[in-house]
């Protein structure tokens, strides 16, 4: 459809103008929105030449333009609207547009769009383009006013309100920002209201506006919501900077939330919660991105990007700060392990295929298809590093100074580490590779006793990756402790610096060999190839003070069970089952911890480490490893489950509390477990004397593992018909415990329910994503997986591209697989690439899936 460019970031050039001020008056109107802009603006003096004007703007009906009250007739594009140099005054000038915009037919959920009634906005990243015509990009920054004209209740728009009449309302935002954290919403909404006093005694008026009805769903939002703003003062020593602060709940999203300054936007799945309609992860999960959009304000609001190439630079950093935030609310250890859960199934596998890319990309076609989770995610655990190797005072003093040199800014990495560089005065010329370079390093970890003498050696080796093929050595904190074949610690945690490719540490004055626990608290974002004996894991999973590598001995020696038994078809081993048997009864552990131990690693996990061995992975037998593994598990743990199951089942009244949620996380995998020894009773009756969420879907997941729970499936719907984000769980559920020989087929017949309305992202997420989650039933040899998927991408493309993308990520492993399974899935890309009119963002993502093989 659109001719797409690449963008490099070699390329940049500071824009031509400058905005001073900008004010927007919006005429809601669901088929013929107007908005009338009056710009000020200037020559920019960091540009000495005098270029033409050139504003963004896509699908917009220009209705009037005038420059300094002069009609004027610009020269108007798909992509642009342009002023030619000579026409232009030298001195300051107003330009005035109107334009026309359709809200109601805009699918894409990108600009001005309508959900369910209600007026509202997306423009990260690029999206305020579609409202009106504008320099549509981050380090273009301005003054916004803001009044907005229509027959509904409830007006919003940045910044603090002024006034506001019967239909109209002005706000105005006192802090300069980018158009891409602009925001309007109108409709007739509830608000859950509180208020917040600031660490300097200035008083904030809190509100969550919603749909009627949901207002009693907002509580924990709220109470996330107060407890990030006082975090941030205490952690970080910043204080909210307005007199309101807004957020918005909407059935139509795109992506998780949105940072808009002063009126945060959010999917309602991640701020509508009760006991009875959201489970202990959901509660997490809203915590977090409650956080994660207030840390914004800071990182990525007062200080925003220069340009999209330095995305990372508020995205790593806010999500590094919101796993801080979770992590001092609940247990750090349990976060941290999560945490790295998902860097491993989301970035891991992003980097070791097809779309890897590094944190801070130089060339992007579409910038949506890079909000990955390599940028945050990865982003993140760099920023955890550089705190490592500079400490917790000179972190402090760092980002200090960030704060005070940078408000205000759109800022570029080299600014960020240049603020470390001064602050600690440390050279991070090779640190900055993590930033460069993508791909996940390998780290072979040798070892030698000799004479009392322990020796550690490292090698590392950074693998190719599209566009890079020889990469450097770098910099990685690896922590250390040593144990005495007793169990004790001698070694407490230390950190080595590795900075070349092979590099050797050594401790003396020990007494015995010591049993190493390396990467303590995953403290790089590394592969650890480190071959140890079964017994030596199982020493580390009972006596390692570390929990993350506590945990992570358990992991490992689960995932070279399931690996043998996928590959060799071995049997699972007592060394295992013992091992994770002693964790699971040990109530001096916590609950969740042990949860979490009980969690075996994902399939497509599995088929990861069985590439990466130069194997080829086999989807059904991996699938089938993993239950007999779940069997072997639920006969080993015998009677003491019932125990286990009685002494978690209380009565305590409901609480979203890490500690309770830690217990029925562990009573959930009990019941499952036990499940395969009573043929499903217990969990027929879990199910229905369910009290929260939680116990329902974990009752309902033990029975559809048993290929039973139909009659549940039916009451569930029952019950939960009206409410989409319940029924969301409803669709998804069924299609993440189908039998793979099934999966498609049963997605097939869920999308030809009534209630499968795939306009609606969550909802398409919640069947189609679902398929391509479940890793047998997507690689099953028939090829249907693949086919659904890419006929549903193909049909969501021309409405909603940006999800279609996202979605589409679903394929990046198909390099992996075996010939046959390759065959089908390149098919299946080649087909959505065939396709007439396909979007842009598809594009990009099938092509650069294609070029792996
Ligand atoms: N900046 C948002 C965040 O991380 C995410 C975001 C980017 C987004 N683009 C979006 C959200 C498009 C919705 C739609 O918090
Ligand atoms: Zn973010």
């Amino acid at each position: 459809m659109s001719e797409q460019k690449t963008v490099y970031l070699a390329d940049y050039l500071p824009y031509s103008h400058l905005v001073d001020s900008v004010d927007l008056t919006f005429r809601l109107h669901p088929t013929a929105t107007r908005v009338l802009a009056r710009l000020k603006l200037r020559p920019n003096p960091d540009r000495k030449d005098r270029d033409h004007l050139r504003l963004d703007g896509e699908g917009l009906t220009l209705i009037s333009c005038r420059l300094d009250g002069q009609p004027i007739a610009p020269t108007v594009d798909a992509q642009s609207l342009t002023i030619a140099a000579h026409e232009l005054p030298h001195a300051p000038f107003t330009l005035e547009t109107e334009v026309e915009i359709a809200p109601e037919g805009n699918t894409a959920l990108e600009g001005l769009y309508m959900s369910k009634g209600m007026y509202c906005t997306q423009c990260e990243a690029e999206g305020f383009r579609k409202i009106t015509w504008y320099p549509d990009r981050p380090d273009v920054m301005s003054r916004f006013k803001v009044r907005i004209e229509a027959d509904l209740p409830v007006l919003l728009s940045n910044g603090n309100p002024t006034s506001q009449g019967p239909n109209w309302a002005e706000w105005d935002d006192p802090w300069p920002k980018p158009a891409y954290l602009f925001a309007l919403v109108a409709g007739d909404l509830r608000a859950h209201s509180a208020a917040f006093t600031t660490a300097s005694g200035r008083k904030v008026d809190l509100h969550i506006w919603v749909r009627p009805g949901d207002e009693t769903r907002c509580a924990y939002a709220m109470d996330s919501l107060i407890r990030s703003m006082r975090w941030d003062e205490q952690v970080y020593g910043r204080e909210y900077d307005l007199e309101v602060f807004n957020i918005v709940a909407v059935d139509d999203f795109n992506m998780g939330a949105m940072e808009n300054k002063g009126l945060n936007i959010f999917n309602s799945r991640y701020v509508l919660a009760s006991p009875e309609t959201a489970t202990d992860d959901d509660y997490a999960r809203i915590e977090a991105i409650i956080a994660h959009e207030y840390f914004h304000n800071w990182t990525g609001n007062r200080i925003t990007c220069r340009d999209w190439f330095q995305l990372c630079l508020k995205e790593g950093l806010t999500v590094f700060r919101d796993h801080q935030f979770s992590g001092d609310m609940r247990s750090a250890a349990v976060r941290r392990i999560e945490d790295v859960a998902t860097l491993r199934g989301r970035q891991f596998r992003e980097d070791a295929g097809p779309l890897a890319h590094p944190v801070r990309p130089e060339s992007f076609i579409e910038i949506n298809n890079f909000y990955t989770a390599t940028v945050y995610e990865k982003g993140a655990e760099v920023i955890g590093m550089l705190k490592s190797l500079v400490g917790e005072a000179g972190y402090k003093r760092a980002l200090d100074l960030y704060f005070d040199r940078h408000d205000g800014d759109a800022a570029t990495i080299e600014d960020w580490l240049q603020v470390f560089e001064d602050a600690t005065g440390r050279d991070l010329s090779q640190f900055k590779l993590w930033y460069s370079e993508a791909g996940t390093p390998q780290v072979k970890v040798d070892e030698a006793w000799d004479n009392g003498v322990y020796t550690l050696t490292f090698t590392q080796k950074n693998p190719a990756t599209p566009g890079q093929p020889k990469k450097q050595p770098k910099v990685i904190p690896i922590k250390v402790g040593l144990l005495n074949p007793n169990g004790d610690e001698v070694v407490p945690t230390i950190m080595l610096e590795m900075t070349r490719a092979k590099q050797s540490f050594r401790f003396e004055g020990l007494a015995a060999k010591p049993v190493p626990s390396i990467l303590r608290g995953f403290s790089a974002p590394v592969v650890l190839d480190r071959k140890a004996p079964a017994a030596e894991r199982a020493f580390l999973l009972a006596h390692d003070t570390d929990a993350f590598n506590k945990w992570e001995a358990g992991r490992a020696l689960a995932k070279e069970v399931m690996a043998d038994i996928a590959l060799k078809g071995a049997t699972v081993t007592s060394d295992w089952l013992d091992a994770l048997a002693s964790v699971t009864f040990d109530d001096s552990l916590d609950p969740a911890f042990r949860a979490l131990c009980l969690r075996l690693p994902g399939e497509d996990d599995i088929a990861q480490t069985i590439h990466a061995m130069g194997r080829l992975p086999d989807p059904a037998k991996i699938h089938a490893a993993r239950r007999e593994m779940t069997g072997a598990l639920a006969v080993r743990l015998g009677e003491g489950l019932q125990r286990l199951y009685k002494d978690l089942d209380d009565n305590a009244p409901f609480s979203p509390s890490a500690a309770q949620a830690g217990r029925r996380a562990l009573k959930i995998a009990a019941l499952g477990l036990l499940s395969r020894r009573d043929g499903g009773k217990l969990a027929a009756s879990a199910f229905a004397r369910a009290r929260s969420m939680t116990e329902e879907i974990g009752a309902l997941s033990a029975l559809l593992d048993l290929r039973q729970g139909q009659a549940e499936l039916v009451s569930f719907a029952a019950r939960w018909g009206r409410d989409a984000n319940v029924m969301d769980k409803w669709y998804a559920l069924q299609i993440a415990h189908a039998d793979p020989a099934e999966a498609a087929d049963l997605t097939a017949t869920l999308i030809g329910t009534p209630g499968f309305d795939w306009k609606n992202p969550n909802r398409f997420r919640a069947v189609i994503g679902a398929l391509a989650a479940n890793h047998a039933g997507f690689h099953h040899r028939s090829g249907k997986g693949y086919r659904l998927v890419a006929d549903w991408l193909l049909k969501l493309d021309p409405l909603n591209p940006q999800t279609a993308a996202r979605v589409s990520t679903a394929f990046e492993t198909w390099p992996r697989y075996d010939a046959a399974r390759r065959r089908l899935a390149r098919a299946a890309l080649d087909t959505i690439l065939s396709a007439p009119d396909l979007s842009g963002d598809l594009r990009e993502m099938a092509e650069r899936m294609l070029s792996a093989g």
